[in-house]
């Protein structure tokens, strides 16, 4: 880091800090994994269960899909044997006046989405066939059975008062009556879970779903006899997946700088979603703004200190973000894109290119400890379910004579499929977490648009009609 700049500016106390985190030991980030395991189970909000099975459903089935940036409508058309399906999907950004208005207003958005679509495929609206349903719905809730949950409360800059303590699907099932929709919200799923399904449709090693997108998540498939909510149940036996929402997770191992406390206190929800915060796309971008304040407070070296860069969240909530990545990753030797940027967006002209190269290592820094971060979530969760190497099978004497399952973890959301830097250093984490012989037997897959999808053949799996569903 000292020798990437040169002439160190008087500002670099502030990149030390920060490079002190991201140069933290690999110990450091098995201390977190490990409190992060021991939290798995307390920290499982929802625990849905769902037969991911032979997925031998036919048929015509909806998904929905709300909590990312874009809202998803799909209709997904089965035939009958894994991986043959065809689907249609309309997605659009969810007007921000929605985000934080009444439920009723944003229920019948999402209801008229529906709406075009079902009309659009000339299906019947008043057909007396039922249409089914899986309504992805990625926020904190609390699932009473498979087809139901109450909303816990709203993240993502979300802040709908009036829908939190509410049972979700009846108020989308009873916005789809008003509307005379002949539809039944046959599951309610988060977007981990979906992604898990359609990761698992594809391919059956599948065991987890990750999403870093504009929030962070991740559930995994686990039995339930080894769930402590599960535990005095009748049966407990075959397996659940758990809704970590690891966005929540804290963790005394994690060292938080003061730029994480200003922006959590600066934010719509405070004290809450701690790892997220560190994470993902909605904030990443607010901590490079807050370190350049800083910067340009306590040195000379942005020249005056610009009143845009003050204003938290000020360019909103998500979009800082690929502007970060535009910079982090701006490869001309002029840094011509992150002269453009810090203009146009940020409103400050004519940064010096030593000043430039400073935005770009702070960017850099910013991602690369978000990426680790993650990373170690990832570790947390194999660990628990035996699939970091430490159960798997030894042929020889050696560590490298072990021969451990091939484990897929399905993975999405935008940060990680859209900043190139991102990803490379979560891979590189990993890989640096478990080991190169383990780490080569842990598929990160990538499944596009997967949650709406999934939650349309978790709907098929749990339809009320039989298996020929047509
Ligand atoms: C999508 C999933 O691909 O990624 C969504 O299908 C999920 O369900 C999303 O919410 C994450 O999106 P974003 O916009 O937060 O990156
Ligand atoms: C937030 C939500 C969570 C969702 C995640 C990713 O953390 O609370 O439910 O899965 O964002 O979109």
């Amino acid at each position: 880091l000292l020798t990437f700049v040169d002439n160190l500016p008087s500002g670099f106390p502030i990149l030390g800090q920060y490079s002190m985190i991201v140069g933290v030991p690999p110990v450091c980030y098995f201390g977190m994994v490990f409190e992060f395991l021991s939290c798995c189970n307390l920290a499982a909000l929802s625990v849905s269960c769902s037969c991911i099975l032979p997925w031998s459903e036919k048929g015509t089935f909806y998904g929905l899909d709300l909590g990312g940036t874009n809202f998803r409508v799909l209709r997904v058309e089965l035939g009958g044997q894994r991986s043959s399906f065809d689907r249609d999907v309309a997605q659009q950004a969810i007007p921000p006046r929605l985000m934080t208005g009444r439920s009723e207003d944003l229920f019948d958005f999402i209801a008229s989405s529906l709406q075009h679509l079902v009309e659009k495929g000339n299906d019947s609206e008043q057909s007396p066939i039922i249409k089914e349903l899986g309504f992805t719905f990625s926020f904190p809730v609390k699932q009473t059975s498979v087809s139901s949950g109450i909303l816990i409360k709203w993240t993502k800059g979300f802040a709908i008062t009036d829908m939190v303590g509410k049972e979700v699907a009846g108020v989308l099932q009873q916005t789809l009556a008003r509307k005379g929709l002949n539809m039944q919200v046959a599951v309610l799923v988060n977007n981990t879970v979906g992604t898990l399904a359609l990761g698992h449709y594809h391919d059956a090693d599948t065991v987890a779903a990750v999403i870093i997108g504009t929030g962070t998540n991740a559930c995994y498939w686990e039995r339930t006899d080894a769930i402590i909510k599960c535990q005095g149940l009748l049966t407990t036996s075959g397996g659940m997946v758990v809704n970590m929402e690891w966005g929540n997770f804290w963790s005394s191992h994690m060292p938080r700088t003061s730029y994480d406390i200003e922006l959590d206190a600066e934010s719509p929800n405070p004290n809450d979603q701690g790892f997220e915060k560190m994470i993902s796309g909605m904030y990443l971008g607010d901590i490079v703004r807050r370190v350049i304040l800083r910067m340009s407070q306590e040195s000379d070296v942005f020249g005056p200190v610009f009143s845009s860069l003050s204003v938290p969240f000020a360019l909103g909530y998500a979009s800082m973000t690929p502007l970060m990545a535009a910079m982090h990753e701006d490869d001309s030797p002029e840094l011509t894109k992150v002269a453009r940027i810090l203009k146009d967006d940020l409103k400050i002209p004519d940064l010096p290119l030593k000043a430039r190269k400073l935005v770009v290592k702070v960017c850099d820094v910013v991602a690369r400890r978000a990426a680790r971060l993650a990373a170690a979530g990832i570790v947390g969760i194999l660990k628990k379910i035996g699939r970091d190497g430490s159960g798997c099978i030894r042929v020889g004497r050696t560590r490298s004579d072990t021969k451990m399952r091939r484990t897929v973890v399905a993975i999405e959301g935008s940060l990680y499929t859209q900043y190139t830097m991102f990803r490379e250093y979560l891979h590189e984490a990993l890989h640096e977490i478990l080991g190169e012989d383990i780490a080569q037997h842990v598929i990160l897959k990538v499944t596009e648009d997967g949650s709406g999808t999934g939650a349309a053949l978790l709907a098929a799996s749990h339809s009320s009609k039989s298996v020929d569903n047509v």
